[in-house]
């Protein structure tokens, strides 16, 4: 059997990873400044990670949602204190477009309402309302395009004002800092403002933190840069460390029934474990106050290179806008550097989205070979 091929693939056979470092079969070592599109955020292989899940499947890997489970709660009580959201209820599932479909059905079941607004560049993940809620029409099948959905752009209120005031809004939803879409920050003011339109016209406000939280953009949230309390909160990537599991925050005001929602794998056991091990991790290293500064050296130290048009971000959730074409730039620099950095929607923005237990020794290294390729613009491609 051959595999389906939808992925453009770099010719690299990672077989092991260590805190920042992925090694391939060569012994070739790569430095990772793009965690597997933001994933791994307490590095590969942490130990206490690797001890936890490997203890967790010598008891018990997988049982159903038919039975009480202990670490899930755990995970729920962790989770909720970190992230400073204990008020909030936790549904468990297994990956980002997951939770956004859980958070976008409970939206309409609360107020039986089905259009939903967006933003242009957004992406919120590949299963049937999420892709009908981006703008990227490659990624939607004619079955997908069962609700209107509404795109604005970011950080204008005034056209989304005028579409909430019509009253048919099921809900809003955005990223706490859009990813794909180019690292682009959505104002305080204007996630403040969205929040009071959303209350004011019976919509709910679903923040999507798959990508930027967990620590990613300096604060458990990039939401609490604002003051908003949104209604549902998505998460995924960094919750797991690589690990699949997603989970949705619902606000206390949404009444739980039995079968609203339900997932077979969602929250077992072995799940349950890699996200309880993230939470201790995240904790125990401090990795939240770890990327705030250490990402703001890092900006500053980006901005002071030549050759960058725009530096954006946020802790170390980092989008570099060149005025050419990144492609050849990142194969420079994973070929001849060995340095793994991320593309974006936008073929000119690179993603850097590296663990957050990177060093600023690491981060230097990085500096200085982005300084050095950039010198060899236009780079020949190296395959
Ligand atoms: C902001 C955002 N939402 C949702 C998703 C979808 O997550 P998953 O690929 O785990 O389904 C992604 C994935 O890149 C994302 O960046």
């Amino acid at each position: 059997m051959n595999l389906f091929d939808v992925y453009p693939l770099f010719d690299i056979h990672p077989i092991k990873g260590e805190g920042c470092y992925i090694f391939d079969e060569q012994g070739n070592k790569y430095l990772d400044f793009y965690g597997g599109h933001a994933v791994i955020s307490v590095g590969h292989s942490h130990p206490h990670f690797v001890k936890k899940i490997t203890t967790q499947l010598q008891s018990l890997g997988f049982y159903s949602n038919s039975v009480k489970n202990d670490l899930q709660v755990e995970l729920a009580k962790k989770l909720g204190e970190l992230s400073n959201c204990e008020a909030y209820n936790l549904f468990l599932c297994n990956s980002g477009a997951e939770a956004n479909e859980n958070a976008l059905k409970l939206a309409s079941f609360q107020n039986g309402k089905t259009k939903i607004i967006a933003f242009r560049k957004g992406f919120h993940g590949r299963t049937s309302a999420a892709v009908n809620v981006t703008d990227n029409a490659k990624i939607q099948a004619p079955i997908n395009k069962t609700f209107k959905t509404e795109l604005h752009d970011f950080n204008k209120i005034e056209t989304v004002e005028a579409s909430l005031k019509t009253g048919d809004i099921c809900a809003v939803i955005i990223e706490g800092i859009q990813g794909i879409g180019g690292v682009e920050i959505p104002k305080p003011e204007f996630l403040e403002a969205l929040e009071s339109l959303c209350k004011k016209y019976n919509a709910i406000l679903i923040l999507d933190e798959i990508q930027s939280g967990y620590g990613r953009s300096g604060d458990f949230f990039a939401f609490q840069k604002s003051k908003i309390t949104p209604d549902i909160i998505t998460i995924a990537k960094g919750m797991g460390n690589g690990f699949p599991i997603g989970g949705v925050l619902i606000h206390p005001k949404f009444e739980a029934k039995y079968g609203l929602l339900g997932t077979t794998f969602g929250g077992n056991h072995l799940a349950c474990a890699a996200g309880i091990a993230v939470l201790e991790i995240l904790k125990k290293e401090n990795l939240i106050a770890h990327s705030k500064e250490l990402g703001n050296y890092f900006l500053q130290k980006l901005k002071t290179i030549e050759g960058i048009l725009e530096v954006r971000g946020s802790g170390l959730m980092i989008g570099l806008e060149f005025d050419f074409p990144i492609k050849e730039f990142r194969k420079h620099l994973l070929f001849e550097e060995k340095i793994f950095t991320g593309s974006s929607s936008n073929p000119n923005v690179m993603r850097i989205l590296p663990p957050l237990n990177i060093t600023k020794k690491q981060v230097d290294f990085f500096i200085e070979k982005l300084e050095t390729a950039l010198q060899l613009i236009p780079i020949p491609s190296p395959i």
